[in-house]
């Protein structure tokens, strides 16, 4: 597998805390590590293998240090990477727009010619809406550390697993 470059943007840590998380998941020789607010755009271009991760905000919005980031990120050719989506968000205080942003971006990350990867099941979260649900499935992985702590770390896991294979 090419290495893997995670980029994430964080308000209050939990998204910072999950990225680093999954980097470990990798292993730290597999995958980078990125704040957003810290890197130019230009830096995604040195991996094939993407994770872009963010939690949400507003009515369902990235994270704002990801939506400054994004300009930038719309210039450049995203032809052939392999794009992966970690959403943090909270399915009981904001139910109608779990996680999301992920759909809209998933959609341009497409139009640019990227490679989505990593979508993963619903099963096991309770929320009425999201943006982020395609064909009964989420277009990346969804953590919610307000109210399924516990699960992350398997969730994290067996996404890993499943990203292996994806990015090979
Ligand atoms: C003002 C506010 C708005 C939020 N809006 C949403 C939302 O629309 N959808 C969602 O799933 N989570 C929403 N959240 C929950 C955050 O995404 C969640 O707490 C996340 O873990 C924060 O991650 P961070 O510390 O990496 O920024 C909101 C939280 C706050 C405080």
């Amino acid at each position: 597998m090419d290495k893997v470059g995670i980029f994430y943007g964080s308000s209050t840590g939990n998204t910072r805390d999950a990225a680093t998380q999954l980097r470990g998941a990798f292993g730290e020789r597999n995958a980078d590590l990125y704040d957003v607010s810290e890197v130019t755009a230009e830096r995604v271009l040195q991996y094939r293998n993407l994770v872009f991760a963010a939690s949400t905000w507003g009515t369902g919005e990235m994270q704002d240090d990801w939506e400054r980031f994004l300009p930038a990120l719309r210039r450049l050719d995203l032809a052939e990477k392999r794009i992966a989506l970690l959403a943090l968000g909270d399915q009981q205080n904001y139910p109608e727009t779990f996680a999301g942003w992920m759909g809209a971006l998933a959609d341009e990350l497409v139009a640019a010619g990227g490679v989505l990867v990593g979508s993963t099941e619903v099963r096991k979260y309770a929320f009425s809406a999201s943006n982020s649900v395609r064909d009964g499935r989420f277009l990346g992985l969804v953590l919610d550390e307000d109210n399924q702590a516990g699960l992350s770390a398997e969730r994290i896991a067996r996404w890993v697993r499943q990203l292996r294979r994806e990015f090979a």
